[in-house]
């Protein structure tokens, strides 16, 4: 089968980041023939601004652009804070608004969370905004509550959170194998 290319993106900074760590298990669980990639470089984005878009952006801008249009799908790991996504998501997103890498594109959203809630806020947040650029956002994405108990020194050791995330890489596949089937 042809290989399925998987792009993640973090939407923390922080060193410790829980989902930074989630996106790193999803990566570890994917099996040929899909593999996926964790994307650092969301902090190296300028700010949004449409002038710029309208000229040429910058080559940041382009790369992130590239990896995101030779994505199958896409997942995105996402803290909350104050009660929506963080900035520099936020931000990401705005540069591909208009450009449409993520349209009809399958993305899954895992917001992971200290509370009990588990981003519930971010994700719906989230969703929105996917939905509003038309991305294909997939039932399966996953809300993390409780993950600093969940989570140990960057490394998912909960085997529910596990098989969690194993189902949203599985279902990532499955979305990409049913837009590569002809219709009949
Ligand atoms: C400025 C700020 C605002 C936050 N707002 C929320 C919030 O609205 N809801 C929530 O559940 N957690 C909130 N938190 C807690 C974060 O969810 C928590 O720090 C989480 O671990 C961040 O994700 P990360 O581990 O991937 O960096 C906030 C944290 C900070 C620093």
């Amino acid at each position: 089968m042809t290989h399925i290319n998987l792009l993640a993106l973090c939407g923390s900074l922080r060193e410790g980041s829980l989902n930074s760590a989630v996106a790193h298990a999803a990566a570890g669980l994917c099996r040929p023939p899909a593999a996926m990639t964790v994307h650092g470089g969301l902090d190296g984005l300028p700010f949004f601004n449409p002038d710029v878009e309208s000229s040429t952006p910058p080559a940041v801008v382009q790369d992130f652009r590239a990896r995101l249009a030779a994505a199958d799908a896409v997942l995105i790991a996402s803290p909350e804070y104050a009660r929506g996504t963080s900035g520099m998501l936020k931000n990401a997103l705005e540069w591909v608004v208009g450009s449409g890498e993520l349209v009809a594109k399958p993305v899954a959203v895992v917001t992971a969370s200290p509370s009990a809630a588990g981003g519930e806020r971010a994700q719906a947040w989230l969703r929105e905004t996917l939905e509003v650029m038309s991305a294909q956002v997939l039932p399966e994405s996953l809300r993390i509550p409780c993950a600093s108990a969940r989570i140990t020194e960057g490394q998912v050791t909960d085997p529910v959170l596990l098989g969690e995330l194993t189902g949203v890489v599985e279902a990532m596949v499955r979305a990409v194998e049913t837009l590569r089937r002809p219709v009949a």
